[in-house]
């Protein structure tokens, strides 16, 4: 059948690409503090069997579920399936939801690099302080919805030009490139007094706990479901977007090889990104300490010295306040680490966000496709773009809840503090909380009881034999369902709190 589906220039490509899709904001701004937030190293490990067990498996499973019917996620349930033919909606359902509020954080990392720069080239300008931008942005909608919908036009130029034409190319110079530069934060953020305190607050079972950064670590189950979510979510599983990657990829390549590659290559970088960005924020935090600063305590109102628990590394903030208080301590070259920062987190924003609309675009299209007609892939992106950027400014003019927009269920559900009154925390919940472990439960349960697990090993067999079998098996018929139901049991948990 002739249409214009496209396909990868080269296997590298595709790998740049899907690492493209994997290492994202889940990698740099939330694995660090979930880390942190978790204790540390308990939660390190529990991420690194997941990606195992559980990532590896699904990740072969979805490229091969893509390739084998060469369609993207509503089609490929289609092909597959009788009972669970209408998963494949809850796999473009999400991918819309997230897009969301990715587009509106890719629009805030575009203006803090701009801030950055203007710094960096307007002579005698003062660098701002995090707070103060980050404020200047959410009390000014205006401002998030223009860098939002400049984030939306790049996104649509790269996706118009095709699969190996648009996003291949994109990957090709953008993925090495952020590699180079998060060397570069590494070394500066190691580089600082105190950076290994920083270190340790990752590394050293307990640290976080004893030193006084955070009062409590949560228990098992809740960092099970932590870890889980988070390993879903960053290696951009039960979203579609690994299916319609795979659907792009020739019969002759290795899967398992692939999927292997890009486990690996997302959990490198979510631990260099941490080491990159926690030691430079709590060094940074110690130096305030010592000099005397102060904070308004939240609980009785009055000023009083800070201590390591107000180091902020939790939530948007570690990245829009934290961070920019870091380049701002560092004098004249502050605003070229700023610069390359942003470029960086915003060139791992694009590539993963234009994966989410893939996931879109390749449904309308195969629609086309199975019709017999070619379908119109500018017509298409233009459409799904202007979709997303209508969803996004609606979490643009909410500024992270401190507008005050309605969100939906606040009060039916009294889960006013799981939301902050903020439909990104909204949004990220119902996709990443609900429907992620939903569709990977979902998907290992079709692939292991009703089209049985051979049908995708002998799809992964095509690129060379591969001596995965026994392990898939055992995986996605036992430990995958059991793993997403924990996962879900703890996300519902922690929602409905
Ligand atoms: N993996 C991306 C990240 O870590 C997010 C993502 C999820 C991208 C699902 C595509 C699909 O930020
Ligand atoms: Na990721």
């Amino acid at each position: 059948m002739e249409h214009n589906r496209g396909s990868w220039g080269s296997n590298t490509g595709f790998l740049l690409a899907a690492i493209g899709s994997a290492v994202g904001l889940g990698n740099i701004w939330s694995f660090p503090y979930k880390m942190g937030r978790c204790g540390g190293f308990l939660f390190f490990i529990l991420y690194l069997l997941l990606s195992v067990f559980v990532g590896f498996v699904i990740m072969a499973g979805e490229l091969a579920m893509g390739r084998k019917t060469g369609r993207g996620a509503v089609g490929a349930y289609h092909a597959l399936s009788k009972r669970f033919r209408w998963v494949g909606w809850l796999a473009v359902f999400s991918p819309f939801v997230v897009m969301g509020f990715y587009a509106v954080l890719g629009g805030y990392c575009m203006e803090y690099m701009v801030l950055n720069l203007s710094h960096l080239v307007i002579p005698g300008m003062q660098s701002q302080r995090g707070a103060e931008a980050f404020q200047m942005m959410l009390s000014h909608p205006m401002r998030s919805l223009i860098s939002m919908l400049a984030f939306m036009a790049v996104c649509y130029l790269i996706s118009r030009s095709g699969v190996s034409g648009g996003i291949e190319r994109f990957n090709k110079v953008g993925m090495p490139a952020l590699f180079g530069m998060l060397a570069i934060m590494i070394v500066r953020s190691l580089s600082l007094p105190n950076a290994m305190e920083g270190l340790k607050f990752m590394f050293l079972p307990g640290y976080a706990v004893e030193a006084g950064f955070i009062q409590q670590a949560p228990g098992f189950a809740s960092i099970l479901a932590t870890a889980g979510g988070q390993m879903f979510f960053s290696l951009s599983l039960a979203m579609g977007a690994m299916i319609t990657y795979g659907s792009y990829l020739g019969k002759g390549e290795n899967l398992a090889k692939n999927a292997g590659i890009i486990v690996t290559a997302d959990a490198i970088v979510a631990t260099l990104a941490g080491v990159a960005v926690i030691p430079a924020a709590i060094a940074n935090g110690i130096v305030e300490i010592r000099s005397g600063a102060t904070v308004l305590d939240a609980a009785t109102g009055l000023e009083r010295a800070m201590t390591l628990a107000d180091i902020q590394l939790g939530g948007p903030s570690l990245l829009f306040v934290t961070l920019q208080d870091v380049f701002r301590s560092m004098g004249a070259i502050g605003p070229l680490f700023g610069t390359i920062f942003y470029l960086l987190v915003l060139i791992a924003a694009i590539s993963s966000a234009v994966s989410l609309m893939e996931v879109v675009i390749a449904c309308f299209l195969d629609r086309s496709a199975e019709r017999g007609k070619r379908g119109n892939r500018p017509a298409v992106v233009a459409l799904v773009s202007l979709a997303i950027a209508a969803e996004g400014a609606v979490v643009a003019a909410d500024g992270l809840g401190t507008n005050g927009l309605w969100v939906p269920f606040q009060k039916t559900f009294g889960v006013i503090g799981a939301f902050n009154g903020s439909w990104l925390e909204f949004m990220s919940a119902v996709s990443e909380g609900i429907a992620m472990p939903l569709g990977a439960l979902l998907m290992s349960l079709m692939v292991a009881w009703e089209l049985r697990p051979k049908a995708l090993l002998e799809e992964i067999h095509l690129g060379g034999s591969q001596k995965i079998d026994g392990f898939f098996t055992v995986c996605i018929r036992f430990v995958v369902p059991l793993a997403m139901l924990l996962i879900l049991v703890g996300q519902l948990d922690e929602i409905f709190h």
